[in-house]
């Protein structure tokens, strides 16, 4: 399929739904072929079959990026079916309203850290090598404008996200001699299954926060950024931190 990312693969984690089914979709729409990484498998296999319909390439993998051996087994299911990786699309996190930091479990923050922070390294750590023979590609880091900004409620969540903003700019000067890129996004309130649960007065309250519109952003949103960084067009981009959040933290 012709299109701005034509040719190249891309493992997105945590694509089965939300931002990352958009991104997938996106990506598969501009010529990449996708591997869909998750922990949903029925969502995950019916949004390949889906992608499929529509004339893209697309496989699902289980992927609980906690774990070392999923990784590996993902990397090479992906070599096995279409013979190179290209792009890392780091996506798979969870925001569990967690309360304030002195009443916080250790597990609960070690779980947060450990899909948020954790599992984006491991995801990098073993796309690195096969990036590199391949003579490049693009590691792109799903960060969150709690990583910019103070919320309340998510200590953990925003600390795996600056921990993460941090690693990107740590793979951006490691690996740039090998031709891989690292860039971070960090989305503001996007309408996802995510905030599913929130109730409306909050999403209000949150929405008329953001000076474009008062809304919250669209996955799509994001998707044409990680499109972007994806895609040649970003060749002299790394290091880069991507913020789209409606200007809620440019305030
Ligand atoms: N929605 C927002 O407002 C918002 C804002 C800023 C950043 N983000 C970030 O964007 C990314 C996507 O979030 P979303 O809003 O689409 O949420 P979502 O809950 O709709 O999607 C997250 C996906 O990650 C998967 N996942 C969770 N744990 C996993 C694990 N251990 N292994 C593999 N996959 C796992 C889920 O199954 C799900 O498909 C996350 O990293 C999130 O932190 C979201």
């Amino acid at each position: 399929m012709p299109g701005r990312v034509a040719g190249k693969v891309a493992l997105i984690s945590g694509a089965a739904r939300g931002m990352g089914e958009s991104h997938a979709r996106l990506l598969a729409r501009e010529g990449a072929r996708v591997v869909i990484g998750d922990v949903l498998h029925e969502l995950g296999r019916e949004l390949a079959r889906a992608i499929a319909a529509e004339g893209g390439e697309a496989i699902y993998v289980p992927l609980d990026v906690t774990v070392e051996t999923d990784w590996q087994a993902a990397y090479n299911t992906a070599m096995l079916a279409f013979g190179r990786l290209d792009v890392l699309v780091n996506n798979a996190g969870i925001a569990p309203q967690q309360g304030p930091l002195d009443q916080l479990g250790l597990a609960q923050w070690n779980q947060v850290i450990g899909i948020n922070l954790t599992g984006a390294f491991l995801g990098m750590k073993h796309a690195i090598p096969h990036m590199r023979h391949r003579g490049g590609g693009s590691i792109i880091n799903i960060c969150s404008t709690a990583a910019l900004v103070g919320y309340s409620g998510i200590p953990a969540y925003a600390a795996s996200k600056g921990a993460l903003r941090a690693l990107t700019r740590q793979a951006a000067a490691e690996y740039a001699g090998d031709l891989i890129r690292a860039n971070a996004i960090f989305p503001g309130l996007i309408a996802t299954p995510m905030n599913a649960n929130s109730t409306p007065e909050r999403m209000r309250m949150l929405a008329d926060k953001v000076p474009l519109g008062q809304r919250r952003g669209k996955p799509e949103e994001v998707s044409h950024c990680v499109l972007h960084l994806a895609s040649d067009e970003s060749a002299f981009t790394t290091g880069g931190e991507f913020v789209i959040d409606g200007g809620f933290s440019a305030q």
